[in-house]
This record gives C-alpha cells, structure tokens and sequence, in this order.
C-alpha cells in the first residue's frame, strides 16, 4: 500500500473505497455491508461516503459495515479513516454542525476522520468553514476539506487563514478526465492539500479500455488495477473506486502496489492527452 501524508504530517492509505449509489435500496443493503466488510478484510483502510449518497443510506451501509467488522476483528476503529460530505444546502454556520451529527449517527461512530464540503453552494466559504472549525475544535471531526473546488476557488478559501486549514479537495480525474492537472494540481502541491481523485476508473469504463488492457498485460494486473495504478503514480494523491465485487476490490486494491514505467505513461499520454489549456473543473 502507498501512503500520502497529509499537512498536519498523518499518513493516511493512497486508496479508499467509494460509496457512491450504495444505499440506495433496502434490498440491497445486506450485499452493500457485506461489500464493505470484504473491503475490510481485502485491507482497505479508508473509505469515502457522503450525506447525499442514498439519503443518508450509503452512511448508514459503512456505519453497519464498520461495527461487523470491528466485532468481528479484521479492523480496529483507529486504523479507519471515515470520509464523508455535507451538502452546499446544509453548509451554513447551524447547518454544517446539525449535518455532521446526522452524519455520525448514521455511521455510529463519534468523530468523522476527514470532512469534506461536497461542492460549493451560495453560503460564504467563512461561515462554512466556522462551523468546520467548531467541530474540529469539539472533536467531532478530525480534518476537514473541499471538494469539487477549482483553482480559484482554493484562492478564495486561502484568503483567510482558517480557509488555510482545509487539508484536501475531492475531484474527478481519471487518465480521461485530466483538466485538473492543468493548474489546480500544482496550486494543491504548493499548497500541500491532498488530492482525492473520484471517478478514477470513469465509473467503470477504464475496465474495457484497450490502452491500458496492454499496459496491464505487460505487468500482469487487469486494466482497471493499470488505470488506478496511473492515478496512484503521483505521491500526493488518494483514489476512492467504488466496488460491491469482491474480485474487482481485490483487483482495485493491488493497484496500490504497482509501478507503471515511462514507456506506460508515455502510452497513455499518447491516447489520452495531458490537457494544454484551462478548461472549468470537470464532474461526474
Ligand atoms: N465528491 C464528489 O462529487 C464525487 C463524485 C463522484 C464520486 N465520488 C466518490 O468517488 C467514488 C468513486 O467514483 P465512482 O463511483 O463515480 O466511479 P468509479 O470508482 O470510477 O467506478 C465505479 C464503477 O466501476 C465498477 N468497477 C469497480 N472496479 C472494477 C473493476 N475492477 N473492473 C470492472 N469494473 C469495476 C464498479 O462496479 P462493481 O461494483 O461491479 O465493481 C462501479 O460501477 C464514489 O463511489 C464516491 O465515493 C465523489
């Protein structure tokens, strides 16, 4: 597995499990839990949820899945790190506060690991970021960050100094999804604010790509685990593919531990292009 640190120097796993349409339906849960726990027991460590995920729903999943696998014994609580979201239309001053504790209800646990605010919204970065600060500063969140911000909306959030705490912003990429290389990576490099690549198997097409099915041949791993991998190839980024497959957690999970060669990287620039110009952040 490969670490990233984040800028108050803990290290936290380079690949996360996403969430994202679990919860969605009642009749799916027990595989959704069980989805969850084998992620455990694969090794996985981190893992990405959020509020607006079936309603609460998907929370409500990785808080079961959690307390199985934590009776059961294959984790300890301290070695998770919890990510969820808290929606624009709940990211006032009361409303980040009142969200944050449905949010740990539903996961049952007492402090969430890393925070994020979903996407931006109307209400002023300051008051969002007040509230993130009380909670951190009552212990009900550890860390907090941002997601779907654009380069200038970082500024914006660095032109105070409570903004400056935020320690990573979540957004798409994917090797067809590289608009974010273009000045937002290096202004979080600068900076020290942690990547979360979202979507970085493009929500499953990756799989069937021709490109890297070659490159993957040449190292023995499937296409999807060479697509993550060329996500993972940066040291300050995190990937959350999302799985309820066994085989494909496993697959997704030894990405962690592969090292693509420059003739790898230079077969995917040539098919999938570093972008030249700035273009608006994309999203899923
Ligand atoms: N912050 C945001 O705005 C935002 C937006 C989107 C997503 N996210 C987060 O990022 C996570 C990941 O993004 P995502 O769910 O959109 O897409 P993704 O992780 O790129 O792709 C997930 C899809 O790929 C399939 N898949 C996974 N591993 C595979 C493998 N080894 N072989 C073949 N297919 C495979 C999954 O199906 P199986 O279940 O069959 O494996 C699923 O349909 C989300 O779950 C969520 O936690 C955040």
């Amino acid at each position: 597995m490969r670490f990233v640190q984040w800028s108050n120097g803990q290290r936290v796993p380079a690949l996360g499990l996403g969430t994202w349409r679990m919860g969605e339906s009642p009749r799916a849960r027990k595989n959704e839990v069980q989805a969850v726990m084998q992620a455990f027991e694969t090794g996985y460590r981190l893992i990405d949820t959020a509020e607006m995920y079936g309603d609460g729903g998907a929370e409500s999943v990785v808080g079961e899945a959690i307390q199985l696998a934590i009776n059961a014994g294959s984790v300890r609580r301290e070695e998770l790190i919890v990510v969820t979201k808290v929606l624009p239309s709940h990211a006032t001053r009361d409303g980040v506060v009142r969200a944050c504790e449905r949010s740990l209800k539903r996961l049952a646990i007492d402090t969430v690991d890393l925070y994020l605010l979903h996407w931006r919204g109307a209400t002023p970065l300051k008051e969002t970021v007040a509230a993130f600060e009380q909670l951190r500063n009552q212990g009900r969140i550890q860390q907090w960050g941002v997601s779907n911000f654009d380069t200038s909306d970082m500024q914006q959030l660095w032109s105070f100094a409570e903004g400056r705490r935020c320690i990573a912003n979540q957004v798409y990429y994917s090797a067809s999804a590289r608009d974010a290389e273009f000045d937002l990576f290096p202004w979080h490099r600068e900076h020290s604010v942690v990547t979360m690549a979202y979507s970085p198997i493009d929500q499953g097409a990756l799989a069937r790509d021709a490109t890297f099915d070659s490159i993957g041949r040449r190292h023995g791993i499937s296409a999807t685990s060479a697509a993550l991998a060329w996500v993972l190839r940066q040291p300050d980024m995190i990937a959350i593919p999302m799985s309820g497959s066994a085989p494909h957690l496993r697959e997704n999970f030894a990405a962690a531990s592969v090292d693509l060669t420059a003739e790898d990287l230079a077969q995917v620039d040539a098919q999938f292009p570093p972008t030249k110009r700035k273009r608006p952040l994309a999203t899923t």
